[in-house]
């Protein structure tokens, strides 16, 4: 006789929208079926989660896997199973590849490579440019699209649309919520002079400082009141911009990095060097400080890992030459399990973060709650196990992570997506079966 269920999670303690619940779950058809199941019910598998938290599938809305460009240091197939070993059940990618993801063709190439080699599921961010604006409004309904990235300062690559007459007509232009690097590039490049190869590390806060960013949101969230777009403002790094931000829910929501929620200057530059330059830098104490007040607050809508491999020996060059980004989709659950173990915030919480908020912001459908009905997308998480990152841990090719070290308490055990197990204690399981997320258009 065919099984109830094609799967049975048991006994796990479920961090459900409406509360935490000991309970069990049914699988049919890569959906949640039932939730609460009784103890006769049968499945064709069935894994034993007593002693663990079942969340809904973790995911990163905020990557840069690198893909097409450069496979010596990440790709999708290497970037994807880096996720599902750190517990992520999708990934947002970045389109500041080379070449960049700009453009009709190159969103087919990576639609269909996603369907090959991809270990979790996807959302791909389509780049705007000066130039692909009049085609914007039709890239961000395409399949998997999650929404289209405008570097409005610029960071790795080339994408950039630093003028108030080209935002507006990017923000005229579609529908979508519109995701934001926003650092004021006018202000960046008047600034660089003042600062010399061979410079400390720490001089990266003070060239790209707390007014670059804040004069690129305030900017931002003027073009986004004038136009109505929605905008989501990425990697929110000043205590200024996360006040300001608090006027604007009704048009502008937030993201966070675990980075800014983790390190802090000058204790971050001393330690890591090169290991600690990202865009927009890792700042001062209070802006750590502020962060997780916001984080409290709710004025934060997600979290992100903002995963930017560079080659190790790049890693090591004096700066300015250093290239910005850090590695961080394999670390992101870890990180912030061992923030709920040290009681910053609580697993309700993360799942808000990191589950229902990424799906709310983004418009992805089928995704974000253990609800009847949803993908049948789960981590499992050990909140007493205890282990240390290690950059011989490190699954993407280029092999290092700025926690390496880091003792943590609480780790991911189990990733489940589309009612298949993909990841056991640490281990990758059967072949690439991610697919595209989809999202409200
Ligand atoms: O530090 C960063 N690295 N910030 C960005 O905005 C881009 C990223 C990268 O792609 O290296
Ligand atoms: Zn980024």
């Amino acid at each position: 006789m065919a099984s109830q269920y094609d799967l049975i999670i048991r006994g796990g303690v479920c961090v459900l929208p409406w509360g935490m619940e000991q309970t069990s779950i049914g699988v049919r058809h890569g959906r949640i079926a039932a939730l609460g199941i009784g103890e006769g019910a049968e499945a064709a598998e069935t894994i034993d989660a007593t002693g663990l938290h079942v969340l809904p599938g973790l995911i990163d809305p905020h990557v840069h896997l690198r893909d097409p460009g450069d496979a010596s240091v990440e790709s999708i197939p290497t970037g994807t199973k880096a996720a599902i070993i750190g517990g992520l059940t999708a990934v947002f990618d970045m389109p500041n590849t080379r070449p960049a993801i700009t453009d009709a063709t190159q969103l087919a190439w990576k639609q269909e490579y996603v369907s090959r080699a991809a270990w979790c599921d996807m959302g791909l961010y389509v780049g705007g440019t000066k130039t692909n604006i009049p085609e914007l409004a039709a890239l961000e309904q395409q399949e998997g699209v999650c929404a289209i990235k405008i570097f409005a300062g610029s960071s790795t690559g080339d994408l950039m649309v630093e003028d108030d007459e080209h935002l507006e007509r990017v923000m005229r232009g579609g529908r979508r919520r519109i995701a934001f690097h926003s650092e004021d590039e006018y202000r960046l490049q008047a600034r660089k002079p003042m600062f010399k190869s061979g410079d400390p590390y720490a001089c990266h806060a003070e060239w790209r400082d707390v007014e670059c960013a804040f004069l690129g949101t305030r900017r931002l969230m003027a073009l986004a009141r004038a136009t109505g777009r929605p905008a989501h403002i990425l990697h929110v790094s000043t205590a200024e911009e996360l006040d300001y931000l608090k006027d604007f829910r009704d048009i502008a929501t937030t993201e966070l990095l675990v980075n800014h929620l983790t390190q802090f200057a000058p204790d971050v530059y001393e330690r890591l060097r090169g290991f600690g330059v990202m865009n927009p830098p890792i700042r001062d104490r209070r802006h750590y400080d502020a962060a997780w007040a916001a984080l409290r607050d709710g004025t934060v809508d997600c979290i992100g890992s903002d995963h930017a491999p560079h080659p190790h020996a790049a890693k090591l060059k004096p700066w300015p030459e250093v290239p910005a980004g850090l590695t961080g989709v394999q670390t992101l659950v870890p990180v912030m399990l061992d923030h709920v173990n040290a009681g910053r915030l609580s697993l309700m919480r993360l799942a808000d973060l990191m589950c229902a908020g990424p799906a709310r912001v983004y418009g992805a459908l089928g995704k974000g709650r253990l609800a009847a009905g949803y993908d049948a997308d789960f981590t499992l998480v050990d909140m007493r196990a205890r282990r240390r990152i290690e950059n011989n841990w490190i699954v993407s090719p280029c092999g290092w992570t700025p926690f390496d070290g880091m003792p943590i308490t609480g780790w991911p055990m189990a990733t489940i997506i589309r009612g298949r197990p993909v990841m056991r204690d640490g281990e990758a399981l059967g072949t690439p079966s991610g697919r595209l997320v989809r999202f409200r258009g």
